[in-house]
């Protein structure tokens, strides 16, 4: 069964919607299989979102993703990628629909919530990063 990392990033801890965020998981028919709260150090930070090194906003995502507790998931199910990141909306929450987890709660492309991998690749290597010891 295909798995992709979840993250409820330190601005959706910071405003009590992790209820929210799994449930809307749950709902959805996929299940989680690993859960963890926890704070990332810099270096780990950087290597989850090293695909972003060269952009502008690089530093400032480090500080964000780093700034606080986050909720680290894997979930599960069929086409499990592509079902979270459509439940999670645009990355800009401004453009994300009314509906998904950033078009109900953002307004702030930085501070959009959660994470979501984008493709099975990511996911195998994100999960490693977070869950090295998930079978
Ligand atoms: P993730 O699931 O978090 O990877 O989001 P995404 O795949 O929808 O977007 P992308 O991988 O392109 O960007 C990663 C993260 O960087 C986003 O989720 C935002 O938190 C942040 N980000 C993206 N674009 C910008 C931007 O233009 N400015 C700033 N400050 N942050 C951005
Ligand atoms: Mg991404």
């Amino acid at each position: 069964m295909e798995r992709t990392l979840v993250l409820i990033k330190p601005d959706g801890v910071r405003r009590n919607i992790i209820g929210d965020v799994i449930s809307r998981i749950e709902r959805k028919g996929l299940k989680i299989v690993a859960l963890e709260l926890r704070t990332l150090d810099e270096e780990t930070a950087r290597t989850h979102y090293e695909e972003h090194t060269d952009k502008p906003f690089f530093s400032s995502l480090v500080e964000f993703i780093t700034s606080g507790p986050l909720v680290a998931m894997v979930v599960e199910g069929n086409r499990a990628v592509e079902a979270f990141r459509s439940l999670a909306g645009a990355t800009d929450p401004i453009i994300a629909a009314p509906g998904t987890i950033r078009g109900d709660y953002g307004l702030d492309v930085q501070a959009n919530i959660v994470h979501g991998s984008d493709s099975t690749y990511s996911a195998d290597r994100e999960i490693k990063l977070f869950f090295p010891n998930l079978a």
